[in-house]
């Protein structure tokens, strides 16, 4: 399976900030906000990743994280002009799916827990697409997904005034190969985006959608607002002083992935020392 980070965008909700770095590049307590996601994709056993930035922001985004060979993946980068919508995504990374399944997993969300990050292996093989709900108090702000009473999915809904449950499908889908055709079968919605709730639509259609719910104690932040940005550092900074253990570490992720050595983890660990990271990096490769 493959992986796509999409970290392009505008990030308006949070300008001024966003006017001159990009969003996913922003900290979230002592890491860059798309160190988050990363670790997702590799918690779910994927080693090959694209990363798709606007243009400005992909020198960036290499600088950061290179070809990935540091923490035992394949990184490459692809960039999107302008943000005409999540399932562009499948349309930019044709050649690198190659007909594979691939996850997708928005730059800004967050996700922690551990039945959560056990569950990812099980996504590799959709078999069609397998999304997840997380009930939210706000829910008009994202796709919502409406239940029947034993638990399948009857609607996907994007952005709606009345929404029918307080269920959000999450920024992280997997789908198998059909996904490239489904993406670029579907129509700009009238806000001028390739809907990933369209390609949702259609997998629901073909009955082949899983919707799978995030257990209690599973979280999911979304940090595309200046206050939910910083209650997402809030929530890190507390989790990691309190537990020791880091949230959202690519070299930990990796290391217990098989992905790198101890060795390797702890070289990685050496130049991060003095941030307070690096000694993380060492309690893990200690554990
Ligand atoms: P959003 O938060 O919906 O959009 P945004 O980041 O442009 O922010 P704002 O609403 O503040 O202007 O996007 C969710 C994630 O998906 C975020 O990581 C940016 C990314 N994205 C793209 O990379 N390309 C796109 O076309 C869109 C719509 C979003």
């Amino acid at each position: 399976m493959k992986g796509i980070i999409l970290a392009g965008g505008s990030g308006t909700r949070l300008y001024p900030i966003t006017k001159g770095i990009s969003k996913q590049l922003m900290p979230i307590y002592d890491k860059p906000m798309v160190y988050y996601p990363l670790t997702t994709l590799i918690q779910a056993g994927i080693r090959e990743i694209l990363i798709i930035t606007t243009p400005e922001d992909a020198e960036s985004f290499r600088r950061l994280l290179g070809d990935g060979s540091q923490f035992g993946l394949l990184l490459d980068y692809a960039v999107q002009p302008h943000p005409e919508g999540l399932a562009q995504a499948f349309i930019i990374a044709e050649d690198f799916i190659a007909g594979d399944a691939v996850a997708l997993v928005l730059g800004d969300n967050i996700f922690d827990g551990h039945s959560f990050s056990s569950a990812l292996p099980q996504c590799r093989r959709p078999g069609g697409g397998i999304i997840f709900a997380y009930e939210v108090s706000d829910p008009q702000r994202y796709g919502v997904v409406e239940f029947d009473a034993a638990g399948q999915a009857l609607s996907i809904e994007e952005k709606p005034a009345q929404p029918k449950s307080s269920h959000a499908v999450v920024g992280l889908y997997f789908y198998d190969g059909d996904v490239v055709d489904i993406a670029k079968s579907i129509r700009p919605s009238a806000r001028g985006e390739l809907e990933i709730t369209a390609v949702n639509e259609e997998y629901l259609r073909r009955g082949a959608l899983q919707v799978k719910r995030l257990r209690r104690g599973d979280v999911w932040l979304d940090t595309g607002t200046v206050d939910s940005m910083s209650e997402a550092a809030a929530y890190v900074e507390v989790m990691q002083k309190r537990t020791g253990i880091v949230i959202g570490s690519p070299e930990v992720a990796a290391y217990h992935e098989g992905f790198i050595s101890q060795a390797a983890l702890r070289e990685l660990a050496t130049p991060l020392l003095k941030s307070g990271y690096g000694d993380y990096l060492l309690a893990a490769a200690e554990d």
